[in-house]
């Protein structure tokens, strides 16, 4: 079902219950007011009686009760007839809608009222309201029945209730019909919306846009869906760039086994030596294939889990492994006190490559350190060599993937500082390098401080203890430098 008829189903459907309560409470009170009238007035024609019978100078019956018939006339939908001595005796002289005092048994019952009595009775002209008032002068009997025509009267109210319904008829259509009208006129601009949406994905062309006009809540969205499509257009872009990327470095190491299992002669010497190459290739896409696997992974939301951190050991947990890398003046500038929620391991991993890298742009002997502060409402983490550092021109250039420096000899696929970048990223951070003091390069990682769920190191037996027990300061700067 459409939108459309969906919306002007709901709109008569509760038009439609709107308007039979309001029928139906109508038809209820007017029926009741018409109960109460007939009531009211059998009530009156009683007191009428009675005053007369009082008044009158007349003690007979008879003379009492056509004298009350004959000056007293009755209304529209009323007749009045007397009882005496059992039987019906005189009736109003107009002709009733019909006749009660033919009713014999109904007479009788009347006729046996010994008190002024209300009753129901059915006849001709449908259901009527009575009143009997007994007279009696000592000697005979009798007694005076006003009749009201109920049905009549009710018949009054449900003309004006059969009005009523075919004027809520006629309503509720001139209401489905302005809903119908209305409807289409506010879900126009979004078919609209739709039919491009479907065009643009028949086409699957993400370059399309939808046309936004005015300032309501179909160009709101139009807008938000051009958003949208702005967003997937980038994310296939840079899925297609990552993917020809990653398709070209990894066909190098390809053709470099190739080239060399084809040439690969009988001499058990070229063999070790081509198998040695081999084996060294695959390592190195081993190592690729994993970097892209990471930067993958870098837009998923579980790439990074939030952990208590302690960047003080974390600092120092690095630069124990990153000692195995080479013969460095190893060093730690600073580490930060204090302990925050960040992912460890991905930290750890950020540090590594940037002490891969500052390894492979020093030799022995030169200072590599690393460090950690917590400066306002950030956290840093820095790599500092004193190696040949990063030309300023290169600064942004070499956190793109696959960006690295050719003239140098090395395999790095130049992989590392991305993955440095998207790891600062996913905790809202970010990555940077500058000129370290004396020359040399200082990639700083700073990331936003988040204070640690539970602010109070873990108890003693672990590694956060041990670490503790290692020198301060200076001492300790000395003591990993060694
Ligand atoms: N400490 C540093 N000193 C000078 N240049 C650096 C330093 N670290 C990185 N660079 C430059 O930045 C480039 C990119 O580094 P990145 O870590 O992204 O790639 P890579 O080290 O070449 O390869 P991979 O990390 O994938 O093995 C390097 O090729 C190098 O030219
Ligand atoms: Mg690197």
């Amino acid at each position: 079902m459409s939108a459309r008829a969906r919306i002007v189903g709901w709109v008569l459907l509760v038009a439609a219950l709107a308007l039979t309560v309001s029928v139906f409470s109508t038809w209820h009170i007017l029926l009741t007011r018409v109960e109460d009238r007939v009531n009211a007035e059998l009530f009156n024609e009683v007191q009428k009686l009675r005053l007369y019978a009082e008044r009158s100078p007349e003690r007979d019956v008879e003379r009492v009760l056509t004298g009350h018939l004959q000056v007293n006339a009755p209304d529209r939908y009323e007749t009045f007839f007397t009882i005496l001595d059992g039987r019906a005796d005189r009736r109003t002289f107009a002709a009733p809608l019909a006749r009660i005092d033919t009713d014999d048994a109904l007479v009788a019952r009347m006729a046996a009222a010994e008190k002024a009595e209300y009753g129901w009775a059915d006849s001709a002209a449908g259901q009527v309201r009575y009143a009997v008032v007994p007279v009696s002068d000592g000697r005979r009997s009798g007694a005076f029945v006003i009749v009201a025509f109920y049905d009549y009267q009710r018949e009054e109210v449900m003309d004006a209730m059969r009005a009523l319904t075919v004027t809520a008829l006629v309503a509720l259509a001139l209401a489905g019909a302005a809903g119908w009208l209305v409807a289409g006129r506010v879900l126009a601009p979004i078919r609209l919306v739709r039919q491009t949406a479907e065009r643009i994905s028949d086409s699957t062309d993400l370059t399309r846009r939808l046309q936004v006009s005015g300032n309501d809540d179909v160009a709101a969205l139009a807008a938000t869906f051009n958003h949208m499509l702005d967003r997937l257009e980038n994310a296939f872009a840079a899925q297609r760039a990552f993917v020809d990327d990653a398709g070209h470095e990894l066909r190098t190491p390809i053709t470099v086994i190739r080239g060399h299992l084809e040439l690969m002669g009988d001499d058990p010497a070229d063999r070790a030596e081509t198998i040695a190459l081999v084996t060294d290739e695959l390592a190195r896409m081993h190592r690729i294939v994993d970097d892209l696997l990471t930067l993958a992974k870098a837009g998923q939301p579980d790439f990074v889990v939030l952990d208590d951190v302690e960047p003080a050991d974390l600092t120092l947990s690095v630069l124990a492994k990153a000692r195995a890398l080479g013969e460095r003046n190893w060093r730690v500038d600073e580490v930060a006190d204090a302990r925050i929620r960040a992912d460890g391991q991905r930290i750890t991993q950020a540090l590594m490559q940037l002490l891969a890298n500052a390894v492979r742009h020093t030799t022995p002997g030169d200072v590599v350190a690393v460090g950690s502060a917590l400066r306002a409402d950030t956290v840093l983490f820095w790599v500092r060599d004193s190696g040949p550092g990063v030309r300023p021109e290169d600064r942004e250039r070499i956190f793109t993937r696959f960006v690295r420096d050719g003239s140098r000899e090395h395999q790095g696929a130049g992989l590392g500082l991305a993955i440095v970048r998207s790891i600062a990223e996913a905790h809202g951070g970010h990555a940077h390098v500058e000129e370290a003091e004396g020359g040399g390069a200082l990639f700083v990682i700073t990331l936003p401080y988040v204070p640690a769920e539970d602010p109070f190191p873990a108890p003693a037996g672990n590694g956060a203890e041990d670490d503790c027990c290692e020198p301060c300061g200076d001492e300790r700067t000395e003591e990993l430098a060694r």
